[in-house]
């Protein structure tokens, strides 16, 4: 392959700066906050947990519901490993509870639903669960719903660093031929676009290892809602502080 630096210009050329007023075609969402609301109820943090996973499904019913094309949540970090055995197999569990479920009452929602990490290091139960329901969902043409489940920005861009350096070791490529859209070619799902909008409620004020390639030009609202609390009110909010904005990337 031959490195065009006209194609490369053409396509930065695309991102023109914009007043936005229409809908962020894909909003993300760090669902964050369910331990503090189970605290503040004098519950187990996994109580939170069920709570929020009960919303995550009322919240992507909604964005669906005014148009949202592509929807994605944090649920599970590659760093959330380091809570106790306890919760994260609590989450595990609630997980493929969800999954079951999902598999049947989001079969008439016309959603198309990936997953983003590695989802190898989960029980084989829930890697079925994740295969069958990518396979049922992948003709439908409606919201794309991402998860991101043992998802970190870090080793996601690894993993695109290991796939290219595979190829340049089987002489297919030239390090100097790697271009940004290799790179994002090489991510987990390279076919949903950057997120327009990132949300993150519970009052932290920080990635924490999410999208962190595909976030570089993402307008970020943070709010100081729980998870569990978080509503379609919250949503419509966030989705009119983005309207009000004025992208730039990096224009006049
Ligand atoms: C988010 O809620 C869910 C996961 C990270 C799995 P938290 O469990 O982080 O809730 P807080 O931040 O402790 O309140
Ligand atoms: C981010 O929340 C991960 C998810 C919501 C799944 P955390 O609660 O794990 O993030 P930190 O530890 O506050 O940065
Ligand atoms: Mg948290």
């Amino acid at each position: 392959m031959k490195f065009d630096l006209r194609q490369l210009f053409r396509k930065k050329q695309v991102q023109e700066p914009v007043q936005v007023k229409a809908m962020p075609q894909h909003i993300a969402v760090i669902m964050d906050g369910n331990g503090r609301w189970a605290k503040q109820r004098g519950l187990p943090r996994t109580m939170g947990h069920k709570h929020g996973a009960a919303n995550f499904k009322r919240i992507a019913r909604y964005a669906a519901s005014i148009g949202v094309r592509y929807f994605t949540v944090y649920a599970f970090s590659t760093e959330n490993w380091r809570r106790p055995a306890e919760e994260v197999n609590a989450l595990i569990d609630l997980f493929i509870q969800y999954l079951v479920e999902a598999e049947r009452d989001f079969s008439e929602e016309n959603m198309r639903v990936r997953f983003l990490g590695d989802v190898a290091a989960f029980p084989e139960k829930l890697q079925d669960l994740i295969r069958t329901i990518e396979a049922k969902s992948a003709d439908r043409d409606g919201m794309t719903l991402g998860i991101c489940l043992n998802y970190g920005g870090r080793p996601e861009i690894t993993h695109a660093a290991r796939k290219l350096a595979e190829q340049v070791k089987a002489g297919a490529l030239e390090p100097e031929q790697i271009t940004e859209e290799m790179i994002s070619a090489h991510l987990y799902c390279p076919d949903i676009p950057d997120p327009d909008l990132i949300i993150r409620p519970s009052g932290e004020l920080r990635l924490s290892n999410f999208l962190l390639w595909q976030a570089a030009y993402s307008e970020f609202v943070f709010m100081n809602v729980l998870w569990p609390d978080f509503s379609p009110e919250n949503l419509e909010e966030a989705i009119d502080q983005y309207t009000g904005r004025n992208r730039r990337f990096g224009g006049v």
